[in-house]
């Protein structure tokens, strides 16, 4: 229960803000276009960071596991330096990820960054330690390294789990869609080039008709929910492309998927028929 209260605290702390903005715009003037994409995970279909943590986790726990059998120091002092060498990407995939959340979100996210910071540090000294053979000291220092991670680790579930940081939202919305045809629209309601936004109960859905053919995708991005429906449909690289209005995820109108981020996830798309005068959608 104090462990919840203190995350409420932290997820209101403003004073976060004075270290979380100036960052945050720092990130965002860095990391841009391409590189911006790539470390969001567009190319992947899935967030980069999850999957590069595991190299850091992965050969840190190990070097903990062969530190407590004796004779491991050479493999461990190696182990040591292939997880503090793979903290570096990770760090910078989160940290271009941790740049497009919430404010709630980057609060806990910048306590799970200074963490895994400290982890680093931790297991930087750990290996200066080793390589000059004060194992001893190098043993001490992974073993506070690998606490630190995990009070880390335990912040970056929260922020996922708790939170919903970096999971596709939209997903949610499709399984919300009763089985069978949906009627949304009049034929005549929809003009080539200006989405329509629709409902299927509680569920938004973005129609739009480009060149003559009917597309409808959930009307929710599935980044943070912002509302397709204000985004603006632009051109890129020949296809017809919609981009979010709250932090420019472009989705492919044709298939839902991500062209660029910070959503990593296609945007769900549904089935189109148009049949007596109207415009009806399906699950995929
Ligand atoms: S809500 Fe963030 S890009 Fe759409």
């Amino acid at each position: 229960m104090a462990l919840r209260m203190m995350l409420d605290r932290l997820e209101m702390a403003e004073r976060l803000d004075r270290i979380g903005d100036p960052l945050q715009r720092g990130v965002q003037a860095v990391l841009r276009g391409r590189i911006r994409d790539a470390l969001h995970g567009v190319w992947l279909g899935h967030p980069l960071h999850p999957a590069l943590v595991q190299l850091p986790v992965g050969a840190w726990l190990s070097a903990a596991v062969v530190d407590a059998v004796p004779g491991g120091n050479g493999p461990a002092t190696v182990l040591t330096g292939i997880g503090t060498a793979g903290a570096l990407p990770a760090a910078v995939a989160g940290l271009n990820d941790w740049a497009s959340l919430s404010r709630e979100q980057r609060r806990i996210g910048l306590v799970h960054a200074s963490a895994n910071l400290i982890a680093v540090g931790l297991y930087t000294g750990s290996l200066m330690a080793r390589l000059t053979g004060n194992h001893r000291l190098g043993r001490r220092l992974a073993y506070a390294g690998l606490t630190t991670a995990s009070v880390g680790a335990y912040l970056g579930g929260h922020l996922s789990y708790r939170q919903a940081a970096a999971v596709n939202q939209a997903e949610t919305f499709l399984r919300q869609i009763p089985e069978g045809w949906q009627d949304v629209c009049a034929q005549e309601a929809l003009a080539d080039g200006q989405p329509l936004s629709a409902r299927i109960g509680d569920v938004p859905v973005l129609v739009t008709r480009t060149d003559g053919a009917v597309t409808a995708m959930i009307g929710h991005c599935g980044h943070q929910t912002g509302p397709l429906a204000e985004g603006e449909l632009v051109n890129v690289d020949g296809a017809d492309c919609l981009v979010c209005p709250w932090h420019g995820s472009t989705f492919r109108l044709a298939d839902g998927v991500v062209v660029h981020g910070p959503a990593a996830t296609d945007q769900p798309l549904l089935r189109t028929r148009e049949i007596g005068g109207r415009i009806q959608v399906a699950l995929p």
